[in-house]
């Protein structure tokens, strides 16, 4: 009988560590860091991916006591897309990445949906002290169960803070904040402090439009206008907003830009476009052609993309990151343990062209700490075409690239051209008729997992100049194209079953060529 009794405390003890176990895993999942760490097949090495499972939007990116925080749509247990929570990740550059355990988990009033982040620096809210700040995630709850009834509210808005730099987070008791009867599709809220009326202000998007709401202590809101019903590109679900001023380079002047992220439905699965305008502290105006829309990125591969919140003064960069993916094959990609990763990070700024102004955006200048070994191509006459597979960092494709490439008389087009023993290319380049920057993913690799993903994609040039300054990130599945110092940029993944080995530069006519290519360090090694 004591020898069953003891059994039976033995077995107690172990459920019950086991269950602690299990918390305790939830807190932080530890991940050990051998030699296959980060080097599944086509994991990016220099751009942020979870380090295992799903990851789509990211959200609440804000800059505090000297730390960039990235949190993200996160899936812990899969793969594919399922009940959102906010993964973590810190920086102290935007380029190299810490994991931080999950920071928000779905609760009785749903999943985490997307969202943002901001310094609560005068603790406007309370949640904090003005002597230490809180900080203060401002995201949308999505009651699934409820989406399938159009007249439920599904989505609404809650609130969660840290006093400890994002370590630990608590959900405010009160949630939601912010709800509206009868519109299933209310989210993504984006928050700023807006100086001039000392207010705060929620962009959110609300099916085919975006609403404004101000508040002065991130608890209570009042509805202030909305835009866009009848603007921009529509066709799908408006998604992930955000709403800032942006300098005009080479002038004193500024103004509003507000982005907006488009659901599968647009002429290339999901994109962003944006507008550029004036923000009264009220009422957004397009200050551009409304019936036109403007894409942030002309590849296919750059979604839900916001800014970070509270970049000091001092720097004043407006720095933008993308999902690097689409939500129409993000879920069937070849990769194995995890799914999906982020764009560089880029600062904007506006630029004039004939047609009014214009973002252009550029590779963060932190991004030149991943460059390794150069290689220099003084200009050079190019015609049919020239082997570069010099230029290649033996066993991987991974390259940062400054060309200049100019017209002379008879130019045609350009291209470059990476490939494998297996025939499989992927190619980008300009045509000169036409006037436009391709990229070029047919015949890549594994493109059988979805019929729109082998594919040509095109982007109009703006500038007139004959010289084209070009920058081109190269990852093992992505590539990020800066056309003209980045008035145009198209971002693409691509999944060749071996790295590319093999690069060609080719113009059917002449061009001529500068070149400075770098191999690039991997950041998790
Ligand atoms: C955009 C999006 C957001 C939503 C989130 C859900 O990709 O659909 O609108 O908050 O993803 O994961």
């Amino acid at each position: 009988m004591k020898y069953l009794l003891l059994i039976c405390l033995a077995i107690l003890i172990s459920c019950d560590s086991k269950i602690q176990e299990k918390t305790d895993q939830k807190e932080a999942v530890v991940i050990q860091r051998d030699s296959s760490y980060y080097r599944e097949k086509h994991r990016q090495q220099f751009h942020f991916s979870p380090e295992r499972n799903w990851m789509n939007d990211p959200n609440g990116m804000v800059f505090y006591n000297n730390e960039y925080h990235l949190f993200y749509q996160y899936y812990p247990e899969s793969t594919v897309w399922g009940p959102m929570h906010w993964g973590h990740a810190v920086s102290k550059d935007m380029i190299s990445w810490e994991h931080l355990p999950i920071a928000i988990y779905p609760d009785d009033n749903g999943y985490i949906f997307s969202g943002s982040a901001v310094v609560d620096w005068n603790n406007s809210s309370g949640f904090g002290t003005s002597e230490s700040p809180p900080l203060v995630a401002v995201f949308t709850y999505h009651k699934e169960e409820k989406a399938e009834n159009q007249n439920q509210v599904t989505q609404t808005q809650g609130l969660a803070y840290s006093n400890d730099s994002g370590r630990t987070w608590e959900v405010f008791g009160e949630n939601p904040v912010l709800m509206k009867e009868g519109e299933p599709d209310f989210r993504d809220p984006k928050v700023i402090w807006h100086e001039p009326t000392n207010k705060w202000v929620m962009a959110l998007a609300v099916k085919d439009h975006i609403e404004f709401y101000g508040s002065t202590n991130l608890k209570e809101w009042n509805f202030l206008s909305e835009f866009g019903k009848e603007e921009g590109m529509h066709g799908a679900v408006w998604e992930c907003p955000d709403l800032f001023p942006l300098p005009v380079e080479n002038s004193d002047k500024s103004n509003w830009v507000l982005i907006v992220s488009i659901g599968t439905g647009g002429d290339r699965g999901s994109a962003t476009q944006y507008f550029v305008g004036d923000f009264d502290g009220t009422k957004f105006k397009n200050s551009h052609y409304p019936e036109r829309h403007i894409w942030i990125d002309h590849g296919w591969d750059n979604y839900a993309g916001v800014t970070w919140s509270d970049i000091p003064k001092n720097d004043g960069r407006r720095i933008f990151l993308g999902w690097m993916s689409n939500w129409l094959y993000a879920q069937v990609v070849p990769t194995e343990t995890w799914r999906n990763a982020m764009t560089i990070p880029r600062s904007m700024v506006l630029f004039e062209t004939v047609e009014g102004l214009r973002v252009r955006s550029y590779p963060v200048e932190e991004s030149k700490l991943l460059r390794k070994k150069s290689s220099v191509l003084n200009r050079t006459l190019i015609n049919i075409e020239t082997d570069w597979s010099r230029f290649l960092d033996k066993g991987n494709h991974r390259l940062d690239m400054e060309l200049m490439v100019t017209k002379v008389v008879n130019s045609s087009s350009w291209e470059i051209e990476l490939s494998n023993e297996l025939d499989e290319v992927f190619s980008f380049g300009f045509e000169f008729e036409s006037n436009r920057y391709f990229t070029d993913r047919t015949s890549s690799g594994d493109t059988s997992f979805h019929a729109e993903f082998a594919k040509r994609h095109w982007a109009p040039r703006l500038s007139k100049e004959d010289a084209m300054p070009l920058r081109v990130l190269i990852d093992n599945s992505s590539i990020e194209f800066f056309g003209d110092v980045g008035e145009v940029v198209m971002t693409d993944i691509f999944f060749p079953s071996e790295p590319y080995s093999k690069m060609k530069f080719k113009a059917p006519e002449e061009v001529l060529v500068t070149a400075e290519i770098y191999h690039l360090k991997s950041i998790w090694e």
